[in-house]
C-alpha cells in the first residue's frame, strides 16, 4: 500500500473489536511474523488463537489495545501492560509491547503515530514512564523508539531464542513530558 496515492490513517485505543477488526487483525499479526518480528509468536497463528488473544486483551484490566488503521482497516496494534497491583513503587511506570505494523502497510508514519498515542493514554492516566525491550535485530523500531526519545539502559545478550540462536535484545525507557515537569517542580 506504499503506493504514493493518499491514505486515510488512524490509530486509538480499541475498546471493542468486530468480527472485521479480528480478520484484519489476523491478517495483520500473522504478516508481521512471518516477515519476522512483533509479537512473541515465531510462527503464524490461526484466527481462533489470535481472536482469543485479542479479545483476552481487551477483557483483563492490566492490559491496553491500540489500533492502527489504514484506510479503515487494521493494520497493526500495540499493548500496554499495567504494574500488577502490589507494585506501588513502581505503580507509575507502565511496558509498551506487541507494537508492530504489518508489511504491507509500513511507511505511512503509522508506529510512530501508535507509540505517540499510546503514550498520551499512558499520561493522562498517570503514568510517568514507559519501559520496553527490543531484539537487537528490529533497527526500523529501534530508530523509531530511539527517535521518539527512549532511552537504551541495557543490553541483554540471550534476550530470545529465535530457530534456536539465542539473540541480544536492548532495554529502554521514557520518562513521560509531564512527569519530568511535575519531577521539577
Ligand atoms: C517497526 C515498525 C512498527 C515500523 O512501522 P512503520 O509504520 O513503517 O513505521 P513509521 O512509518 O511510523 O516510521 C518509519 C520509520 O521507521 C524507520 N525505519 C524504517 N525502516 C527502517 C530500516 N530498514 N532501518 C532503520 N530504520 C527504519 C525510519 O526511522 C522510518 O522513518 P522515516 O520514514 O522518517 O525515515 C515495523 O517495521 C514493524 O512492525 N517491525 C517489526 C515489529 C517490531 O520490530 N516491533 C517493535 C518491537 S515490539
Amino acid at each position: 500500500m506504499r503506493d504514493g496515492l493518499p491514505h486515510l490513517t488512524a490509530v486509538e485505543r480499541c475498546e471493542a473489536l468486530t468480527d472485521q477488526d479480528i480478520a484484519d487483525l489476523t491478517e495483520a499479526t500473522n504478516a508481521a511474523i512471518i516477515e519476522g518480528g512483533g509479537f512473541g509468536w515465531l510462527e503464524p497463528q490461526g484466527q481462533g488463537m489470535l481472536e482469543r488473544h485479542f479479545r483476552g486483551v481487551l477483557a483483563i484490566p492490566d492490559r491496553e489495545l491500540f489500533l492502527a488503521r489504514l484506510d479503515g482497516r487494521v493494520v497493526g496494534s500495540a499493548q500496554l501492560v499495567r504494574p500488577p497491583r502490589n507494585n506501588e513503587a513502581q505503580g507509575a511506570t507502565a511496558q509498551l509491547t506487541h507494537a508492530y505494523i504489518a508489511p504491507y502497510a509500513r511507511g505511512h508514519g503509522l508506529a510512530r503515530g501508535l507509540v505517540r498515542h499510546a503514550e498520551e493514554w499512558a499520561r493522562a492516566a498517570g503514568f510517568w514512564v514507559l519501559n520496553l525491550d527490543v531484539r537487537a535485530s528490529q533497527e526500523a523500531a529501534i530508530q523509531i523508539f530511539e527517535g521518539l526519545g527512549y532511552t537504551r539502559w541495557g543490553t541483554h545478550p540471550a534476550y530470545a531464542r529465535v530457530r534456536g540462536q539465542l539473540v541480544p535484545g536492548y532495554y529502554y525507557y521514557k520518562v513521560l513530558d509531564s512527569a519530568r515537569r511535575r519531577g521539577s517542580n
